[in-house]
C-alpha cells in the first residue's frame, strides 16, 4: 500500500449544491490531504466584478473589464484554527460574502470567460503541484489534473439540490424561498453544462456517484473506500 509518501490527487466533479465540497473537504481532513474548493476562486472573481461594476444590471459581464482585471485579484485561502478554510480576495476573507445569492445569479457568466478560466487553472495546477490534495469543481477531473488518480463526479436531481441549498441558507438567515433556490440551480446546470470552454462533463474515467439518498456517514465511508482502493493499486 502507498503512504502518504505518494501522495495523490483526488478529482472531486459535479453539479452545483449536489455536497460536493462537504464531501471533499471530509475527504481530505480523513485522509490528511489538503482541501480546495475551486468554485470558490471563481466566486471570488464574481465578487471583484461585482465591486467594480463589472456586471450590468443584465447580469451580463464586462467581458474585456473582467479579463482587463484579473492581474488585480489576488486569491489565497487561510487555515483557520478549526481546521477549516477561509477565501481571500486581495487579503481581505470573503468567504461569507461569495456565498451570497447576489454572487451565485452571476458567478456562471463569469466562470464562462476563457481568460477567467485560464487564470484560475493555472492557479489550481499550481495549489496541486505537491499533491496530495482533494479539489472540487466542474473540471477538475478533466482540465485541471486529468492525470488525478482518482476522479469521483458527484450526482444528486435538481430537487434534492436544492432542497439542500435552501436549508442550508435558511440556516445562515438568508430571506430566500425554495423556488428561487431551485431557479438558480437549474439555471447554474443548464449554463455550466452548456457552455463552450470546459463544459461540466463527466470524465471518462471517473467514478459516478448518486448520493441523494446517502447519509454523510455512508457517503464518508464510500469515499475512504474508493481512496483505499486507489492507493492500494
Ligand atoms: O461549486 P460552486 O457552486 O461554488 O461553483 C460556483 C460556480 O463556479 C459555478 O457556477 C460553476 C463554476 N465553477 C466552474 O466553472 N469550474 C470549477 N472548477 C468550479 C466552479
Amino acid at each position: 500500500m502507498q503512504t502518504t509518501a505518494n501522495p495523490i490527487i483526488i478529482a472531486v466533479d459535479g453539479y452545483s449544491s449536489s455536497g460536493k465540497s462537504t464531501m471533499a473537504r471530509r475527504l481530505a481532513s480523513a485522509i490528511g490531504y489538503r482541501y480546495i474548493d475551486s468554485g470558490a476562486m471563481y466566486r471570488a472573481v464574481t465578487l471583484y466584478a461585482l465591486d467594480h461594476e463589472l456586471i450590468g444590471a443584465d447580469g451580463n459581464p464586462d467581458i474585456e473589464g473582467v479579463v482587463a482585471a484579473l492581474p488585480l485579484i489576488k486569491i489565497d485561502f487561510a487555515v483557520q484554527p478549526d481546521g477549516s478554510q477561509h477565501t481571500m480576495l486581495n487579503g481581505e476573507d470573503v468567504e461569507r460574502e461569495i456565498r451570497r445569492l447576489r454572487v451565485s445569479n452571476a458567478v456562471s457568466p463569469i466562470a464562462a470567460i476563457p481568460q477567467v478560466r485560464h487564470a484560475l487553472v493555472a492557479m489550481q495546477q499550481a495549489l496541486g503541484a505537491s499533491r496530495g490534495i482533494v479539489m472540487d469543481g466542474r473540471d477538475i477531473g478533466t482540465v485541471v489534473f486529468p492525470d488525478a488518480e482518482l476522479k469521483i463526479f458527484v450526482d444528486a436531481s435538481a430537487e434534492t439540490r436544492a432542497q439542500r441549498r435552501f436549508k442550508e441558507m435558511l440556516e445562515k438567515g438568508s430571506q430566500v424561498s425554495y423556488e428561487e433556490v431551485l431557479a438558480n440551480v437549474v439555471h447554474r446546470d443548464h449554463i455550466d453544462t452548456t457552455r463552450e470552454e470546459s463544459p461540466l462533463r463527466r470524465a471518462d474515467d471517473a467514478i459516478a456517484l448518486d448520493n441523494s439518498s446517502m447519509t454523510l456517514e455512508e457517503q464518508d465511508a464510500w469515499l475512504l473506500e474508493m481512496y483505499n482502493k486507489t492507493i492500494a493499486r
